[in-house]
């Protein structure tokens, strides 16, 4: 192997150093507490753990949190009621409704109900609109995590070759903005793209961002490319013992690393970032709710 691992485990934790840091500024200097709103519908297992580990996070940094969770039948009005009261509440600077919401719930209204300032999450579309015109929007936080692990390994990367697979509105869309804003040359290639390996062969970075296991092997990286890896698929491991799973990326973690010059591993990637830009972003709401300098290095 000869790429560099971008350790997520390790790099997620600085960041939620600097963002206790400066929580406790805030508290000394301006008597203020950062608070981030979680609202959960229904009882899906995988999104408790996430709500209940963005919590756990939250108080760990010095921010208020609450959570609500709400019954599965929960109806549209009382969510908006729930959002609109968020939206009024001074004690809160950032709102986060997990998704996937239960089908009776039409997602784009909920989303689009809370206040773009308090949108932690960036799914607003009036934040969308801001990114999308190298405004300061609120920034979706993987993408966000994703950029931080970049500048911090290249420093620049004005003029590099990105491209982003996948076009999700959480991921592919804001990520290959985020790369346009810092000056790559940028492709978002899909299910669609003719010659994918021949697109990604030309990157020097690759963000992979599919949900498809292993789609991208190593004979598509450009030796000394950058890697990283926003999948995160369960696959069965017969190797581990009878019934065993493991997770993997969206990229062959082992013909990639042979070849790139960096490379984000699955689990421990980009994965632990994501609570990390969340608290980010609910320190960035705050300052901006109150008038007050943005922390270094915690936004786009
Ligand atoms: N469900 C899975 N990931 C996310 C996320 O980043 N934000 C929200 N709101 N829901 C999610």
């Amino acid at each position: 192997m000869s790429a560099q691992i971008i350790d997520g485990k390790a790099f997620s934790a600085s960041v939620r150093d600097k963002v206790a840091t400066h929580v406790a500024r805030l508290k000394d200097e301006h008597g203020l507490t950062p608070g981030l709103a979680v609202v959960l519908v229904g009882e899906d297992p995988a999104s408790q753990v996430y709500v209940r580990n963005k919590g756990k996070q939250t108080i760990a940094v010095g921010m208020h949190s609450i959570e609500h969770k709400l019954a599965a039948d929960t109806s549209e009005a009382d969510l908006l009621a729930l959002i609109d009261q968020l939206n009024q509440d001074p004690a809160i600077h950032g709102i986060l409704v997990q998704l996937p919401l239960p089908d009776h719930l039409n997602e784009d209204l909920v989303i689009n109900a809370i206040d773009p300032a308090k949108d932690v999450d960036g799914f607003h579309i009036s934040n969308v609109g801001l990114l999308g015109t190298g405004q300061k929007p609120m920034v979706p936080c993987t993408p966000l995590g994703c950029l931080m692990m970049l500048r911090d390994h290249h420093g620049s990367l004005s003029g590099l070759d990105a491209v982003v697979i996948g076009r999700s509105n959480i991921v592919g869309k804001p990520m290959a903005q985020l790369l346009l804003g810092d000056s790559c040359t940028v492709t978002i290639a899909h299910s669609r793209t003719k010659d994918l390996a021949d697109v990604v062969r030309r990157a020097d970075i690759v963000v992979a961002a599919v949900g498809r296991a292993q789609m991208v092997p190593g004979d598509w990286i450009k030796p000394g490319a950058t890697v990283i890896d926003v999948g995160i698929n369960r696959i069965s491991a017969p190797d581990k013992g009878e019934g065993k799973t493991r997770l993997v990326g969206d990229v062959d973690f082992a013909s990639a690393s042979a070849v790139a010059g960096a490379i984000t591993p699955v689990p421990g990637g980009v994965g632990p970032m994501t609570i990390a830009c969340l608290l980010a972003n609910t320190v960035t709401a705050c300052c901006r709710a109150h008038g007050l300098a943005e922390p270094e290095g915690l936004t786009a």
